[in-house]
């Protein structure tokens, strides 16, 4: 399971200067209804969100959390416990949104990924893809082929009614320019809201919305 670092502060300190009594960044909080933390590891999104909840009587939103990885939901379910919340938070698991149930499309306003973010290591001798993928940092080939998957599944899960944000992590370690290509390519406008630096790279907090 994933301990909460740099790429979770990101979008958590993000979150604490763009959220008002009326405002969940750009979108007025009471069309907020449904937001999903996909890949939630430790749970840690999510339950910031919950807190939120509990300081601001403009913000009911439900608030759901997915991870391919059952570890990662029986921790998120541990860690929701430990900050005094009750089955607050509606936990998924399943591979990006293969398992979501049906009546799960087009519900969700806002739907934040902090994804596996780095290339795949291929062995030297024969240059195929490490079968034992971690689903922590293993974004692909690549690096954002997850990213990729996420975003194209993701289209059909983003409520059609009001203005819907999707917030996601990548870093430099990919080739960031493709990247931005190809999630223009699938219609989507994409804003850098963040960066930050660490030892070995750049992460970016990216947040997309539908154009087309
Ligand atoms: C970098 S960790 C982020 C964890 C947590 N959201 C945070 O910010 O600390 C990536 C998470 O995505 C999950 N994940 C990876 N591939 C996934 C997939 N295809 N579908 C759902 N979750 C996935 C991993 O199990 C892991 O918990």
């Amino acid at each position: 399971m994933y301990s909460p670092s740099d790429d979770s502060y990101l979008i958590i300190d993000y979150l604490k200067n763009h959220i008002t009594l009326t405002h969940f960044d750009s979108l007025k909080i009471e069309n907020v209804n449904n937001i999903l933390d996909m890949g939630t590891g430790s749970g840690i999104v999510a339950i910031f969100l919950l807190l939120v909840k509990k300081a601001n009587p403009n913000f009911s939103a439900n608030i759901y959390a997915s991870d391919i990885d059952q570890n990662a939901i029986d921790s998120a379910k541990a860690n929701e416990k430990c900050n005094r919340f009750n089955n607050q938070i509606t936990f998924i698991q399943s591979d990006l949104f293969k398992s979501f149930p049906a009546d799960l499309k087009h519900r969700f306003d806002i739907i934040f990924f902090n994804p596996p973010y780095l290339p795949s290591i291929v062995s030297d001798r024969n240059l195929e893809r490490n079968n034992s993928q971690d689903y922590t940092w293993d974004g692909g080939e690549k690096g954002f082929e997850v990213i990729l998957d996420f975003l194209k599944q993701a289209r059909n899960f983003l409520r059609k009614e009001h203005k819907t944000r999707i917030y996601y992590v990548c870093s430099s370690k990919t080739n960031l320019q493709k990247l931005y290509e190809r999630i223009s390519q699938l219609g989507f406008k994409n804003t850098i809201l963040k960066k930050t630096h660490i030892f070995f790279e750049d992460l970016f907090l990216n947040r997309s919305e539908i154009v087309s």
